[in-house]
Order: structure tokens, then C-alpha cells, then sequence
């Protein structure tokens, strides 16, 4: 008997650029378990052939291991193409057929169409057999709305069970993201100096430069708030300010990290004005699919508190936005000053694109002086080339965190929705006091109003140039 990695959604630009990918990485590194059969399902007409030549060039284009004919040859050979339409329930006699002449009976399903396409699919594989018993990997948005969401995981963990449902986070695969836990966890400096007590600030920052591309349909619905913030965002926020999980595996790190998001201070309790600002990039209107009188925010910048006894009165500020001047993305921790002639210790977590480690403290300026200077020490991971090529990216390595059945590495719901509410809240705030959508010129820092809501509170927007 033997196993099946199943991709709906096989001629979509997630399988091209990032799943096929990833697959091909892992086979060429050996880090993933090569008994997987890929299959890939798709509604177009194409043989198995002409589809291994179609992914022979997203291959060669972004896979991080080099291309080489051989190991495409190696990989190829675990490709297969199955032609259905995935949205008729019908047709899923044919695929049980398929499965079962293959002596297939062990699967992960990758649910990589919109989620309206989800219900029916997992519905419909409910009649495969030994389907039910496969793992499924989703990828966001898990709805529409937070109702269709909820109505939508219902029906699926009815089938697969929830501990069979894997959400993806793909920020949760990134290196550096990973690395907050050891970075916190191993080195009594920071141990010891977490929490408001020492730490002035915590900031949060996704900047793109790229636009809404070709996904103005889907994005139009979602905004900055959905896309970014209600996930990655707050995947962040959560890991830099859970208290330590009692392990890594199973659960823990999940409950560990809902805490926090129990913990973030209910919406109202401060005016919104000095919670949140909403931007759209100039030109955004007039993109593909956008609707040409779009509300829909492209930037949003916060200042969230956590009240609970680690956090209260530090505030955690969180930014993002498409179509801005560098794509760039960090957290930054702001100690607070022993006297106020002297400079902040900030300690700066790289995401990307570098991936390192800045710290800033004071020393004395060299010479028979008594003046202060400020050390910067800047440590870049991925300035190697080995280092580079040793990291996977952030979708091999949640497709290998899948196969082992390693849960954490992946969103669980009650995380999902608990941030979901809270974003739908804020925005709901925003509107209903009118507050305006800021319009910024593409390529600039994002709208002006998100420096005056640091500002007004005596912060600024951390800048090490
Ligand atoms: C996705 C969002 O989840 O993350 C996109 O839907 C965004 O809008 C992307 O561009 C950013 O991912 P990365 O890995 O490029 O930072």
C-alpha cells in the first residue's frame, strides 16, 4: 500500500511557485520522506507528461536548491495528474477508483483553492476510501466572513477531526520566526529582561513593496487586517509575549500563545484614534479586480497593550502594508532607559529578507571622554551562503512539520478565530467613528498618521539608519 500527497488546486499559483517547489526541495535535500506519491488535481486537460514539463519551469524558477535535470527527473517521477472537476461530487467516485488501482490508502490533502471550494471537497472525500483517516492542510483565508468560517470548520473537523486539520501559517515556518522561542528561552539576558519592567516597547513590522498583483479579487474582501495582521501578525505578537511552554509539541505552545491573545486589552477600552490607523496605497482603486470605490485598507498600524502581569503598560506596536518603500519585515524591542541622557538597548529580531540579530547597548566614545556612543552589533544569519542554503523555506518545511504530524509548527482554530474577533472589532471601531482611510504615495513609509499615533505617546517607529 502506499501514500498520497494530494494537491487540489494543482494548476494554481500557489502549487507553481511555492508547493511543487517545495516538494522538489525536500526530495533533493532528503529531508522529506520520499514514499509520497504527488497528486496533483486539477480541472484542466493535461497529461501527466505536459504537467511534469509545466513544473519543470516553476522549478527551475524558484525552488531555493538548485535545478538539475537529474533530480527533476527523480522528483517528476513521483508526479502524477489527475483530471476532475473537484467542485462536482460525482466525480469523486473516479478519483476513489484511481486511489484504490494505485494501492493508495495513506493521504495528505492540500486544499489549495479559495476557501468556498473547501465544504465540497472534504464532503466529497468523505466517501473515499480511507480519505477520512488522511491528514488536510488549509491554507488561508479559512472563510469570508468569521460566520463561514466557523460554519466551514465545523463541517470539516466533523470529517477529518480536528487534530487531522492542519491551518497554515506559513510566517510559522520561517526561520526567524522560529527562532523568537530560542532566541527568548535560551539566553538569560533576554530571559530575564522580559517584560515591562525593562522593556519600554515591543514593535511588530511587515512591510511589502509589492502591490495587491493579481489578487485584487480575493484581497479587495480581506484588507491588511485579515491578510496579515489577524495571522502572521499575531502569530509574532503572540510568540514574543507567551510565557514559556512546558514543551514544544502537541499543544502547549498553542494554549501558551491564545493566552496572549485573551490577554490583549478589550477594544474600547481605549479611544480607537489612539489604537489604529488604516491606509490605502495611492492607485490601489484602480487595480485589477479592486472594486474602483474600495474602503478596503492597505496599511494598518497599531499600538495594542497586553494587560496581563508580564505586559501591562508596555505597548506593542504592529505595522504592515503593501506597495511600501522596502519589503522588510522585523520585531523590535526597546528597553527602557536607566536616565534619560542616555540611549534606548534595543535588541532587533530580523525576519527579512536578512535574517540576523541587531543589538544596540552603550558604551563609552573611545578616548579620555565620558561621553556615550552606542554600540551596534549586527549579526547576519543569512549573509552565508551555507547558511542559506541549509535554511528551507518557510512551505518545505511546514509540508515535512505535516508529514511528521508535527502540530505546532501550524494555527489551531481557537487562535484563528480569538484573533479573527479581535481585528473584526477594531475595524468595526474604526469605521463606526468615521476615522478616515489615509491615502500613501506607493513606495513611501505608509501614511503619515502612523508616526503621530507613536508620536503622541513620546515613541517613534524604530530606525537604525
Ligand atoms: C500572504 C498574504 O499570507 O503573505 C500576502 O496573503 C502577503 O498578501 C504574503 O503578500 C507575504 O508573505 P511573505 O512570505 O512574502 O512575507
Amino acid at each position: 500500500m502506499s501514500k498520497a500527497f494530494t494537491i487540489f488546486g494543482g494548476t494554481g499559483d500557489l502549487t507553481f511557485r511555492k508547493l511543487l517547489p517545495a516538494l522538489y526541495n525536500g526530495s533533493v535535500s532528503g529531508a522529506e520522506s520520499l514514499d509520497y506519491e504527488i497528486v496533483v488535481i486539477g480541472r484542466r486537460d493535461y497529461t501527466a507528461e505536459q504537467y511534469r514539463e509545466l513544473a519543470r519551469d516553476w522549478v527551475r524558477q524558484f525552488a531555493r536548491l538548485p535545478y538539475s535535470d537529474s533530480a527533476f527527473a527523480r522528483f517528476a517521477a513521483r508526479i502524477d495528474y489527475y483530471r476532475m472537476d473537484f467542485t462536482d461530487p460525482a466525480a469523486y467516485a473516479g478519483l476513489d477508483n484511481y486511489f484504490r488501482t494505485r494501492g493508495i490508502d495513506e493521504f495528505i490533502f492540500y486544499f489549495a483553492v479559495a476557501p468556498r471550494f473547501f465544504g465540497v471537497i472534504a464532503e466529497s472525500l468523505a466517501g473515499v476510501s480511507n480519505a477520512p483517516n488522511g491528514k488536510v492542510i488549509l491554507e488561508k483565508p479559512f472563510g469570508e466572513t468569521l460566520e463561514d468560517a466557523k460554519a466551514l470548520n465545523k463541517r470539516l473537523e466533523a470529517i477529518f477531526t480536528p487534530e487531522r486539520i492542519y491551518r497554515i501559517d506559513h510566517y510559522l515556518g520561517k526561520e526567524m520566526v522560529r527562532n523568537i522561542e530560542t532566541i527568548r528561552f535560551s539566553n538569560p539576558i533576554f530571559t530575564n529582561l522580559w517584560d515591562a519592567r525593562f522593556i519600554e516597547s515591543v514593535q511588530i513590522s511587515a512591510f511589502e513593496d509589492v502591490g495587491v498583483e493579481s489578487r485584487g479579487g480575493y484581497y479587495d474582501h480581506a484588507g491588511a487586517m485579515k491578510d496579515m495582521v489577524q495571522n502572521h501578525l499575531f502569530q509574532i505578537l503572540s510568540i514574543v509575549a507567551m510565557e514559556r511552554p512546558s514543551e514544544y509539541v502537541g499543544s502547549d505552545m498553542h494554549t501558551e500563545q491564545l493566552k496572549v491573545l485573551h490577554a490583549l486589552r478589550p477594544v474600547g477600552q481605549d479611544p480607537i484614534q489612539d489604537t489604529l490607523v488604516l491606509g490605502q496605497y495611492e492607485g490601489y482603486r484602480q487595480e485589477k479586480l479592486v472594486d474602483p470605490q474600495s474602503q478596503t485598507e492597505t496599511y494598518a498600524a497599531m499600538r495594542l497593550f497586553i494587560d496581563n502581569d508580564r505586559w501591562r503598560g508596555a505597548p506593542f506596536y504592529i505595522r504592515t502594508g503593501k506597495k511600501l518603500g522596502a519589503r522588510e519585515m522585523n520585531v523590535v524591542v526597546t528597553y527602557r532607559r536607566p536616565r534619560p541622557d542616555v540611549a534606548h538597548n534595543v535588541l532587533v529580531i530580523r525576519i527579512q529578507p536578512t535574517e540576523g540579530v541587531y543589538l544596540q547597548f552603550n558604551i563609552q566614545k573611545p578616548g579620555d571622554t565620558t561621553e556615550i556612543t552606542q554600540a551596534k552589533m549586527d549579526f547576519c544569519q543569512s549573509c552565508s551562503l551555507e547558511n542559506r542554503i541549509n535554511t528551507p523555506e518557510a512551505y518545505e518545511r511546514l509540508i515535512g512539520a505535516c508529514i511528521r504530524g508535527e502540530r505546532f509548527w501550524f494555527s489551531r482554530w481557537d487562535q484563528i478565530e480569538t484573533g479573527w474577533q479581535y481585528v473584526e472589532q477594531l475595524r468595526q471601531a474604526y469605521q463606526e467613528a468615521g476615522l478616515p482611510l489615509h491615502s500613501y504615495a506607493g513606495g513611501s513609509a505608509g501614511p503619515q498618521a502612523a508616526e503621530e499615533l507613536l508620536a503622541r505617546f513620546g515613541h517613534s517607529w524604530f530606525c537604525e539608519r
